[in-house]
């Protein structure tokens, strides 16, 4: 079945002529085609101006389906490289806590923050996880995601943390979108290791890293290096045990302080560092050396009230920048890329057309996929976003409502009802 959506108002490619991610300057060129068409099946077949559209027939290029796409904008799926959809239980009084003065350290400290979870997450099946996961997942695409990262670290055990794995299978399986799932034994310690840490860390590495790389459920190994989390020492030896046992790896880097964890995850070859808010510039410099990806979660700085990661200086010096959700119930509330490019634009002072390259390409890059989405470039998948808007600053211009009339998956019309 081929679709020709012609007369777009703004149609958006994120072009990078084969080049994969964009950086510096060259994250402000989206390549917005006004009155453009694009000509899909399961992959894109051809791009350009509505003008062209009449000689397509001429070449070869037949459809079945036309949709208008007048007063609309077109842009390629949100590509959502950092999440934690995986969980159960919920932490809406901790939320009402911090409401009332409470910071999201003190209320880890006291036991609750990712403890919380890691409680009612131990506690649920495959199948509730699987749901709850199915759930959030279905509204982040209604809102324009079609590429996700899924981690697991809500179980600190092997059980539970491949119980997740297992869950995100799932939804890989079930679903028709890319997922990535990334093992996260190391998010918090467990309770049962809280007075000898190393220990714990020396049965992730000796226990855990084998039997999830067995197990084949995971595409990449993190740890939450930070501040009353896990040390650089920590957190290079659980990096450097998973690359041994073939797993790529990314890292959550200096959220709570400056600890060198940008850094850390430039020298071990991680594809990103994420959060990013207290990074030094020795590791924003070592990062873009290494070509790790920088992907700022302004969702999080927001939602916990700490100050934005410095997208300025970050895309300034050149490195390859993504944003997305960090989707969980304890630091982030919230799977709407859209609100992200809200964030970003206002909040971290990006363009927002760095907004939208850093949401999609650069997204798909640290994940491994821009090969096939992230952009919209003929013999790429057709994961296409229909917008109610004239415009793609309209997403952030008016904010905080689902602007999204149509989400295509590979050509396929994502169905709210599935
Ligand atoms: O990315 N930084 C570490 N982990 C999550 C928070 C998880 C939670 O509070 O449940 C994050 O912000
Ligand atoms: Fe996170």
């Amino acid at each position: 079945m081929k679709t020709l959506i012609r007369n777009i108002s703004s149609l958006v490619t994120v072009d990078t002529k084969g080049k994969n991610y964009k950086s510096g300057k060259d994250l402000n060129n989206i390549s917005e085609i006004k009155s453009g068409a694009i000509l899909f099946d399961s992959k894109i077949l051809w791009i350009g101006s509505d003008s062209e559209v009449e000689s397509l027939n001429e070449k070869g290029l037949t459809w079945d389906i036309v949709v208008d796409g007048t007063g609309k904008t077109v842009m390629p799926g949100f590509v959502d490289s950092h999440t934690h959809i995986v969980f159960s239980g919920d932490r809406s009084d901790e939320f009402a806590k911090r409401l009332r003065g409470a910071t999201y350290q003190e209320i880890a400290e006291s036991g609750g923050g990712i403890q919380s979870t890691v409680r009612a997450t131990r506690s649920a099946s495959v199948e509730e996880l699987y749901n709850n996961g199915l759930r959030l997942a279905i509204n982040a695409i209604a809102h324009g995601t079609t590429s996700f990262e899924i981690k697991s670290g809500y179980s600190l055990n092997l059980e539970g943390e491949l119980k997740q794995l297992q869950a995100i299978a799932l939804m890989k399986k079930n679903l028709n979108v890319n997922i990535k799932s990334t093992f996260l034994g190391a998010h918090d310690f467990p309770i049962e290791y809280k007075n000898n840490p190393d220990d714990y860390v020396d049965y992730l590495c000796d226990v855990m890293l084998p039997k999830v790389a067995e197990s084949g459920l995971a595409d990449y190994c993190d740890a939450f290096v930070d501040k009353g989390y896990y040390t650089v020492e920590q957190g290079k030896k659980i990096l450097e045990t998973a690359k041994k046992y073939g797993m790529s790896v990314r890292l959550h880097a200096d959220e709570l302080a400056d600890v060198g964890a940008g850094k850390l995850a430039a020298d071990t070859g991680c594809v990103s560092a994420d959060h990013l808010l207290f990074v030094s510039d020795d590791s924003l410099l070592a990062m873009k050396n290494s070509g790790t990806v920088a992907c700022l979660l302004p969702g999080t700085a927001y939602f916990i009230r700490m100050p934005y990661a410095n997208a300025r200086k970050i895309i300034d010096m050149g490195l390859i920048t993504a944003i997305a959700t960090d989707t969980n119930p304890g630091s982030c509330f919230t799977e709407n890329m859209q609100l992200i490019l809200s964030l970003a634009t206002i909040n971290m002072r990006m363009t927002a057309e760095e907004a939208i390259a850093a949401a999609t390409i650069n997204g798909a890059y640290s994940l491994g996929i821009s090969d096939i989405t992230g952009s919209l470039e003929p013999g790429k998948d057709a994961d296409i976003v229909i917008y109610e808007c004239k415009t793609y600053s309209d997403i952030m211009y008016h904010f905080g409502i689902n602007h999204v009339s149509r989400v295509y998956i590979k050509g396929q019309i994502f169905n709210n009802n599935n």
